[in-house]
């Protein structure tokens, strides 16, 4: 394992400006820039953001570096270029990508994600930096060093799946912002978020991918003591494209401000798997219910939704309650 060094922070500085130089600046970077407008990424953004373009080039960057006098095996345990077997020469790792800056806490450029301008077979939409000894992966999370006095003045934090939903959001009026990076949250970033912030908005993508992701989020975040509500949205979208469709201030009122307690997603989750115009599978449903509701660590919260569902399926509170001590033993 190499030590974390200054001079690969620099590299990352040093080709994080030149690759935004690329995109904005020359004939080569013009396909990206317009890729970008055309998502409806505006020039300001682009430059907020400080995205980039990596040059369709086998040894741009290899040439860059090493002219400027940075070490090319260095270089590789940066994760920026990579070693041929056959020979003692290296290419580089991102070509003909638009270029996603990737900051530590503290806003020091640390690894990139590219994006591929449109789908190539065999080839990931977005490559990230492998991990480093600047880069770790479960320690970082996009766009927390700008979101930061935000998310403590606001009191709350949004956290989305994706670059583009994160920059979506920030354009639509949500600085507080920020992502995981196509992986899983771990308790690591948990505890960072923590640190900083009590509530928490999930917003993540109305896939079952999405989902299932906010389902494991919702724990990891709650056993590190925060609150935690869930945005939704139609299904099939994710938040870049809710607000492209439907304009920042929908998204505002309709996604974020309408965001659903823990229980009232997992509600909607459980009802949507049942056909609730079938007796039988009506009462599957409030079982399934019954059971979360008996998971409730707070008994007002248990009394609360008890009641709720009571009210809406017309059934009387003492026998959901005689029906919930029967089958989950919780105290009536
Ligand atoms: P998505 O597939 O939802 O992508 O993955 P997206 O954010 O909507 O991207 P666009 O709108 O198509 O540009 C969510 C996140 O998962 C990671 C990225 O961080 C992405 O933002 N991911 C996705 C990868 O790391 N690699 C991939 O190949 C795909
Ligand atoms: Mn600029
Ligand atoms: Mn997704
Ligand atoms: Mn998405
Ligand atoms: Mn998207």
């Amino acid at each position: 394992n190499q030590k974390p060094s200054n001079k690969m922070i620099e590299a990352h500085e040093l080709l994080k400006k030149f690759y935004h130089h690329l995109l904005v600046n020359t004939k080569e970077g013009q396909d990206a820039y317009d890729y970008l407008i055309n998502r409806g990424f505006s020039r300001e953004i682009i430059d907020e953001f400080e995205i980039g373009f990596a040059l369709d080039s086998w040894e741009f960057v290899s040439k860059f570096l090493t002219k400027r006098g940075f070490n090319p095996q260095e270089m590789e345990h940066a994760g920026l270029i990579i070693k041929r077997n056959q020979d003692e020469t290296y290419f580089d790792r991102f070509r003909d990508r638009i270029m996603f800056p990737i900051a530590d806490l503290q806003g020091k450029t640390i690894a990139f994600s590219g994006r591929l301008l449109k789908e190539i077979k065999g080839q990931p939409k977005y490559l990230n930096s492998p991990e480093t000894s600047i880069f770790n992966k479960s320690r970082t999370l996009y766009n927390f060093h700008r979101a930061k006095k935000h998310i403590r003045k606001n009191q709350q934090v949004i956290l989305f799946e994706g670059f583009a939903d994160v920059i979506s959001a920030v354009k639509a009026g949500c600085p507080n912002a920020i992502a995981t990076m196509g992986t899983a949250l771990t308790e690591e970033q948990a505890k960072i978020i923590r640190r900083n912030v009590e509530s928490v908005i999930i917003c993540y993508d109305a896939d079952s991918a999405g989902i299932e992701a906010a389902h494991k989020a919702t724990t990891i975040l709650t056993n590190v003591g925060c609150t935690v509500k869930i945005a939704v949205m139609p299904d099939g979208y994710d938040p870049d494209d809710y607000i492209k469709e439907y304009g920042a201030e929908k998204f505002q009122n309709d996604v974020i401000n309408s965001s659903l307690t823990i229980m009232a997603f997992q509600m909607r989750y459980l009802r949507r798997k049942r056909n609730l115009q079938n007796e039988s599978e009506r009462m599957q449903y409030i079982e399934d219910v019954l059971k979360e509701i008996s998971l409730l660590t707070k008994a007002v919260e248990r009394d609360h939704y008890l009641r709720q569902l009571a009210q809406e399926f017309s059934i009387s509170l003492d026998a959901l309650k005689e029906q919930q001590y029967q089958v989950y033993r919780t105290e009536k």
